[in-house]
């Protein structure tokens, strides 16, 4: 397995752009099930999660070709079940059910399983497509769902911690082909399910609303192929603002979009990192003394879950008392222990981490748990004296395209190296 070999402090300087988000990626390559005719997909990030969706893809029986951040879709004849191994390895293929039951009306996929920050339940998404009348059947890991005829709806999609971004695009998709039209009351309002939509508009769908609490599917008998180009990843753009602030230095972002930014923004200026538009770049330095702010994660527009780790290692330099409580997963706080190894001194109190911040950081192996736990360390190993080794930084490699690539342009002193 390979590991981030980290020579911390060293300030960040220079230019980075933003990859494609995976979060907006994942469920658009799905929707290109939706259609016999070919899609093409630009701004796609080249990650372990969306090399996983293209090899689903074609064993869906659809040709899928991943080129220079481009993916050709051509889902001529599919089938409705995919291949349980690939399926089982990532969350995100559940969003294939959608597209499968408007095309074919049945799918077959294997119960997608939860993981370290949660039990990622799918109840919302089964809520949804039984209000199309879709009927599912759990069995053996697997749901196996039919139905005669999608007839559109209106439903609430609510959940105990809000919306559902994978459980609206899924509904989504499936209503654009029901009979009729079909309201999502309490939709997520995610920039990634945004993208979704307006990539389903441009196959020809009839979708309102997106963006807001209230969804409107008016649903069309056919959808043709479309070319779309992906939104940047608001989520690894706000690592890099992090990571700017963390290391002192001062580095634009090509690309990032500060509209989908806003909540990050807004708290990166009260820790005293300041982050100004140029044009459509953003550029991160520090504006003074780092200091400590409270944080409570929200769906969007309030701050994200997925950067809450990633604050905490920035959080963890700002002396004071900063508060981060987690309202969207139950367990997201691995990246907790692995900090402490480096010298930070934070608590866990339920829900929330009382991050005792201004004690200086010392490099140390640590270990990566999940996806954005593993960004938050490379920021800490970035900022703290002397070395420090991310181990399994597969995780880190299923949704940050070319990270350490990225962080040397920028003077930092990272090498991929084999675990040891
Ligand atoms: C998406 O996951 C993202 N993943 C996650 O990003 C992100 O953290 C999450 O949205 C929240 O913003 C992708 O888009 C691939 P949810 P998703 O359904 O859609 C509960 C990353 O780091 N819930 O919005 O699976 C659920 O348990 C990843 O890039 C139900 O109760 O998340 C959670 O508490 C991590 N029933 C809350 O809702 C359901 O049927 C939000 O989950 C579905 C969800």
């Amino acid at each position: 397995m390979e590991s981030f070999l980290i020579k911390g402090g060293a300030p960040l300087h220079g230019e980075v752009t933003i990859s494609g988000s995976k979060n907006a990626a994942l469920p658009i390559l799905a929707a290109t099930l939706l259609t016999d005719e070919p899609c093409v997909i630009r701004r796609v990030p080249d990650l372990s999660d969306t090399r996983f969706m293209v090899q689903i893809l074609q064993s869906l029986g659809a040709t899928a070709e991943f080129e220079n951040g481009t993916v050709t879709v051509h889902a001529r004849k599919i089938k409705g079940y995919a291949d349980y191994e690939l399926v089982r390895k990532m969350r995100g293929s559940i969003c294939i059910a959608g597209p499968l039951l408007a095309r074919l009306r049945k799918a077959r996929i294997s119960l997608p399983g939860g993981c370290i920050i949660g039990a990622r339940p799918i109840n919302l998404h089964l809520k949804g497509f039984a209000s199309l009348g879709v009927k599912t059947k759990i069995e053996g890991g697997y749901i196996d769902a039919t139905v005669k005829k999608l007839v559109g709806n209106i439903m609430f999609l609510g959940g105990r911690a809000g919306p559902t971004v994978l459980g609206t695009a899924n509904v989504m998709m499936a209503a654009t082909l029901a009979d009729g039209v079909t309201v999502i009351e309490s939709a997520a309002c995610e920039p990634e399910v945004v993208d979704v939509a307006n990539f389903l508009n441009a196959m020809g769908a009839q979708i309102a609303g997106a963006g807001s609490p209230t969804i409107t599917v008016t649903g069309v008998k056919k959808l043709h192929g479309a070319e779309y180009e992906v939104i940047p990843d608001r989520i690894e753009a706000a690592t890099f603002l992090i990571a700017a602030g963390a290391t002192n230095g001062e580095v634009t972002l090509r690309g990032a979009r500060a509209d989908h930014l806003r909540a990050v923004i807004d708290k990166l200026h009260e820790a005293g990192v300041a982050v100004e538009r140029c044009g459509t770049n953003l550029i991160a330095r520090r504006s003074g003394k780092l200091k400590p702010v409270d944080i409570t994660t929200l769906p969007y527009s309030g701050f994200p879950t997925d950067v809450q780790a990633q604050m905490m290692s920035l959080l963890a330099l700002a002396p004071g008392l900063s508060i981060i409580t987690e309202r969207i997963f139950e367990s997201r706080f691995m990246h907790v222990s692995e900090l402490a190894r480096l010298g930070a001194d934070i608590e866990i109190e339920g829900p929330s981490a009382i991050v005792k911040g201004g004690k200086p950081l010392s490099g140390a192996p640590v270990m990566a748990s999940d996806l954005r736990a593993s960004a938050a360390l490379v920021i800490a190993g970035l900022a703290a004296k002397g070395t420090t080794q991310v181990n399994r930084i597969y995780h880190l490699d299923r949704g940050y395209e070319q990270m350490d690539a990225k962080l040397r342009k920028l003077g930092a002193r990272i090498q991929r190296v084999e675990e040891k």
